[in-house]
């Protein structure tokens, strides 16, 4: 049986791995998380694969060292899609991946097309192919590569004001393309462009749907504590801690947002 005090760790570049926390949240309301935002390499989907390659195993390695967690989720779509093996091929800790929810849309798609929004380095990778190959080779999937949601997202959670145009210049990405006036369903390949489902939503046409792996990540975190022995507690409050890998002066702008979900001790490693 495990430690049932040892943490449950989710990492991302940024603010964008909340949405995946969230769905754990509601799934598991009494378990307290700790969650890692890494602004110091922030954003991930700018670099190149050997930078996230080096980077995402390394300090998962600091940080397994240091809070002990009973299970980590790598809550971010780039770094899983590039460095998910070598992660779980150094730690001995059980590792949950973030992989866009190409499957689930190719069964869902009446119309045969579906589109990918993720960021730069994400559709570009190897693992995306594998995906499509596997799982949608009935369908047409297009891709595009949305930076700016990431930056609307991060935004957003500071309190900011984002301009409405960028929501359907991402959604043009995809319809604009060869078929894409067929899509029904767009994949939201990255953590952070949940947190803009509403607006994304209000953005695009009634006839295209948004969908993400949340809901099923949870449901496998779930499943892996209570395999391994740490069942999720049944009562008591659920106070989360924020841990930064940059300043921790920079998450001030972002505590009334993080608040809500549920955060009351921020540090910074
Ligand atoms: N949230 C991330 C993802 O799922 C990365 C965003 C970024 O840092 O570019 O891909």
């Amino acid at each position: 049986m495990n430690n049932k005090h040892a943490p449950i760790l989710f990492f991302d570049s940024g603010i964008g791995g909340l949405s995946v926390m969230q769905a754990a949240a509601q799934l598991m309301p009494h378990q307290q998380f700790l969650y890692v935002a890494d602004y110091a390499g922030a954003p991930y989907g700018t670099k190149s694969e050997a930078e996230i390659a080096s980077r995402v195993p390394a300090l998962l390695g600091r940080l397994a060292e240091r809070y002990k967690p009973s299970l980590i989720t790598i809550a971010c779509n780039t770094a899983c899609t590039i460095a998910l093996s070598h992660v779980r091929a150094a730690l001995n800790v059980p590792i949950v991946g973030t992989v866009p929810a190409i499957k689930p849309a190719s069964l869902a798609t009446k119309s045969g097309v579906i589109g990918l929004l993720g960021t730069d380095a994400t559709i570009r990778q190897p693992y995306i192919d594998r995906l499509e190959n596997t799982h949608a080779s009935d369908c047409v999937m297009l891709r595009h590569a949305a930076p700016q949601l990431v930056s609307a997202a991060e935004a957003k959670m500071r309190g900011e004001f984002v301009d409405k145009s960028i929501y359907a210049s991402a959604i043009h990405g995809l319809t604009s393309q060869n078929n894409g006036d067929k899509i029904d369903y767009i994949i939201l390949g990255c953590t952070h462009f949940p947190l803009l489902i509403s607006e994304l939503s209000q953005s695009a046409t009634d006839n295209i749907y948004f969908l993400h792996g949340a809901d099923g990540i949870a449901r496998q975190i779930k499943k892996l504590l209570i395999d391994s022995g740490t069942p999720p507690p049944i009562n008591g409050s659920a106070n989360h801690h924020f841990i930064t890998s940059g300043p921790l002066d920079d998450i001030g702008v972002y505590k009334a947002s993080l608040y809500d979900y549920g955060f009351t001790d921020y540090s910074s490693i």
